[in-house]
């Protein structure tokens, strides 16, 4: 009897023992990981004239949009305060250079170049490059109608580097802008024929600029979006734990429908 009691006791714990450790999910187990940065305080640059990415709420004077969202998102993980610094598109490479900012988050695009002076987050949105014209144009129905147009771009994007291999004539047809607010504004002024531009941030033209603009084709690049760090930045890996997390929470998702498919401006 009591060498059948023990037997049973052996097994079962043979059994218990054999048991793979139940898997935690991936957020549980994202979370007990997430760095804590101590309730620090990051100046996070940003050219807040690029909407849905980050604008001025004209209601609220604030600056809002879905990379605002998406530090917020961040922070909130990863117990840091994020300070918004409007800066111009230049400024904000020059900024990080000179470490004036613990990031950038301006619909930045990865790109080889920009690699080799800063260290990106892990791509947050992938999106396409577009040609936005006004509603009323018949003659560009897309990328390979602009041989012989007015493009304008704000300068030193991807776009201006696009948009280069576009036009026959770069000096002459080529307008560069300090934002893409100037460049859209120059577009329904006709003081240039299209704008070469981001598919969301065209979206995002046409809510403010409802029935006066329209996308000419279909987006003709693949680029990702990644939060732009100064070389070395002890960030990068927190960012890219939470930036795993709010993807797998569905918080990007939520914050996608938000800014690209329900934001119309006054809403
Ligand atoms: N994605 C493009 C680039 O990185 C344009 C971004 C422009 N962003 C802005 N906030 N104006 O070159």
């Amino acid at each position: 009897m009591s060498r059948l009691w023990w037997g049973m006791m052996i097994l079962a714990l043979m059994m218990v023992a054999c048991q793979p450790p139940a898997a935690p999910t991936p957020t549980a187990a994202l979370a007990t990981q997430l760095p804590n940065l101590g309730g620090r305080e990051l100046r996070i640059a940003s050219d807040t004239t690029y909407p849905p990415f980050e604008f001025v709420d004209p209601n609220t004077n604030e600056i809002v949009g879905f990379d605002v969202d998406l530090v917020n998102e961040i922070c909130k993980l990863l117990n840091c305060k994020p300070v918004i610094v409007s800066t111009a598109w230049e400024g904000i490479f020059a900024g990080l250079e000179q470490r004036q900012f613990d990031l950038a988050a301006s619909g930045i695009t990865i790109t080889e170049e920009r690699k080799q002076k800063f260290d990106f987050s892990d791509s947050y949105l992938r999106y396409g490059q577009v040609v936005l014209v006004r509603a009323d144009e018949g003659r560009i129905q897309g990328k390979d109608d602009l041989k012989d147009k007015i493009v304008g771009v704000q300068v030193g994007t991807t776009n201006e580097e696009t948009a280069k291999t576009l036009v026959a004539d770069e000096t002459k047809q080529l307008k560069r802008y300090d934002t893409f607010d100037l460049a859209v504004r120059a577009l329904l002024a006709k003081d240039v024929d299209a704008v070469v531009i981001d598919s969301p941030a065209a979206d995002g033209f046409m809510a403010q600029n409802p029935g006066k603009l329209k996308i000419a084709g279909q987006p003709f690049t693949s680029e990702d979006l990644g939060l732009c760090f100064p070389k070395g930045s002890d960030l990068v890996g927190p960012f890219n734990f939470a930036l795993k997390a709010l993807k797998e929470n569905g918080t990007i998702d939520r914050l996608y429908d938000k800014w690209f498919k329900e934001y119309k401006p006054g809403k």
